[in-house]
């Protein structure tokens, strides 16, 4: 065999080798979540623009909650925070007149703005982050 007929052969175990490595990688997952944090969640909370939150409730150890919605000091003694979830993601699914946004829901929602069709206000981590604050063990004083 030529030097040449070899580095053929050589470069096909190397191929053929390489192959079998590529195909034992296995596909790529996507990240999880990362681990939802209660100081975001407060900051989401406060904001007025975004999430609107205190604009309709009062929020242990936020100042200055609206009064449109119940206060949400004591969430954690009268719901799960499965319910909370569920009830932020789409309010409509417990009270369909509810005036609290859905903040996890894209659907039949009307006058949404250009650039937001199609998505929904909080992000899922978001939601986790908002949940984590709302359901920090409580201090006693709101
Ligand atoms: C426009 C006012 C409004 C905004 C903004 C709003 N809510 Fe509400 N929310 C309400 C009302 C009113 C209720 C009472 C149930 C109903 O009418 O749907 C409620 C109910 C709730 C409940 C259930 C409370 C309970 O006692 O069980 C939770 C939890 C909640 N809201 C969280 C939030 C969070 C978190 C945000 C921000 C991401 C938010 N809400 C933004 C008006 C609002």
């Amino acid at each position: 065999m030529t030097v040449l007929g070899l580095a053929r052969v050589w470069a096909l175990v190397c191929s053929a080798g390489w192959g079998w490595v590529v195909a034992q990688t296995p596909v790529s997952v996507p990240e999880p979540l990362s681990l939802a944090s209660a100081e975001r969640g407060k900051a989401l909370l406060l904001q007025r623009q975004d999430s609107g939150c205190v604009l309709c409730h009062q929020v242990q150890g936020l100042p200055a909650g609206g009064a449109l919605g119940p206060s949400l000091v004591g969430l954690a003694e009268r719901s799960t925070k499965a319910q909370a979830r569920e009830r932020i993601a789409d309010a409509r699914r417990f009270n369909p007149q509810t005036i609290m946004p859905a903040y996890f829901s894209t659907e039949g929602l009307n006058k949404v703005a250009n650039p937001y069709k199609g998505q929904t206000i909080l992000t899922a981590q978001g939601l986790e982050d908002i949940l984590s604050y709302l359901f920090l063990p409580t201090t006693g004083t709101p």
